[in-house]
């Protein structure tokens, strides 16, 4: 299955369920360098044959930085890139950021695809054009918003992929169904991470799903100057959980979504009950909760958002399943909802 979605910038073509040899026949390998990350290029080299060049990184976000910028830019220089060689990147979020964003800068840009092979990828890193690299501690802060030409999925990836790495995939399928879709949600509180893994075409109609309400923001708002920082859901506290504790970042995510369902009951009258409701999804998906939010620690962190006003930090509230909205909250009002999540999370 094929079909094309427009973005404001470009069109992107997202291609389903071929085997990977059949989307080498669409490309001219030998025009075509791969980069990949040490890990993935172990698991699949023999895919790799008859590329131009595969260019290897070693995996990890700790890795997603400007140095392996310069180390990829070595690599194409002497693999001879040009304005017309073509960059596929296979992999995680990791690959897709940094191949991305080297891809439309190299040269003042190359054409590019993306072949993402985490759930993560597939139903959100891969998807909206933006690409970057962090630089010392700020995530993301170098990086452009260019559209690949087309998104290839085959979920037969998957089956290499470590059970916490599947898990990092749900917490952001898990925050599509809070932000936008009640029927999602309903059907997830039926089923469990094991009946995802085992049944393909349950997965592969849930990564189509995702992906087509991630495609509808970002055809809205390709900029994020307004409903994209939706999907910001559950990210502001959950960034900073991931700074401060060793959390995965779908364990780090959940906890954000608990705290801004918590804000959402004080300010934009979510149903109470919701938040028992979604911590037992989150556990359905092995996303537990985590005892350990220390709320001075964690404000000092939101201080230093970059998305921070003056005064307020922009919050993404529900006002109920699939009824999101931006509020601007103050660090006061954030400290005594931290305050509260952490003293329940200790009873
Ligand atoms: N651009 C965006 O809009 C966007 C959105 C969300 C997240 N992101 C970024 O995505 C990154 C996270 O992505 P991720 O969770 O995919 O992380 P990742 O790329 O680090 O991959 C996770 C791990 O899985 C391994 N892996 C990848 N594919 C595998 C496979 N098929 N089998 C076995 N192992 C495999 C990787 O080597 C890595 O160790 C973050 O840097 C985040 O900032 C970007
Ligand atoms: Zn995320």
């Amino acid at each position: 299955m094929q079909y094309s979605v427009s973005f404001p910038t470009a069109d992107v073509r997202y291609i389903f369920d071929i085997p990977f040899t059949d989307i080498c026949g669409q490309i001219n390998l030998e025009e075509t360098i791969i980069i990949t990350d040490e890990h993935v290029a172990s698991l699949y080299e023999q895919q790799f044959a008859g590329f131009k060049r595969v260019i290897a990184i070693p995996p990890g976000e700790g890795h997603k930085n400007l140095a392996r910028l310069g180390f990829i830019a070595e690599a194409l220089l002497e693999a001879e890139a040009h304005r017309r060689t073509f960059i596929l990147a296979v992999g995680g979020g990791v690959v897709t950021d940094v191949a991305g964003f080297v891809a439309s800068t190299y040269m003042r840009g190359l054409s590019f695809a993306f072949v993402p092979t985490t759930l993560l990828g597939m139903v959100d890193a891969a998807i909206g054009g933006k690409n970057g690299v962090n630089y010392g501690l700020q995530k993301n802060l170098l990086g452009t918003i260019q559209q690949p030409e087309f998104i290839f999925y085959n979920i037969s990836f998957l089956n290499t992929l470590p059970q916490w790495e599947w898990s990092n995939g749900f917490a952001e399928i898990i925050k599509y169904a809070c932000l936008f879709d009640t029927a999602l949600l309903e059907e997830l509180e039926q089923h469990d991470l094991q009946h995802y893994i085992n049944n393909s075409a349950a997965l592969m109609a849930l990564i189509q799903k995702c992906a087509g309400w991630k495609n509808k923001i970002v055809q809205e708002d390709e900029k994020e100057t307004g409903s994209r920082k939706l999907l910001n859901f559950g990210h502001t506290a959950g960034h900073a959980i991931e700074t401060v504790y060793e959390l995965s970042h779908g364990q780090a995510v959940g906890l954000g979504m608990i705290i801004a369902c918590m804000l959402s009951v004080e300010h934009s009258g979510l149903d109470s009950s919701f938040i028992q409701r979604l911590l037992q999804l989150l556990q359905r998906y092995a996303l537990p909760f985590e005892k350990v939010v220390d709320p001075v620690q964690l404000i000092d962190v939101l201080k230093m958002d970059k998305k921070r006003n003056v005064e307020t930090i922009d919050f993404i509230l529900l006002s109920d399943i699939g009824q999101p909205l931006i509020q601007p909250l103050t660090l006061t009002t954030i400290h005594q909802a931290l305050e509260t999540f952490s003293h329940a999370s200790h009873h």
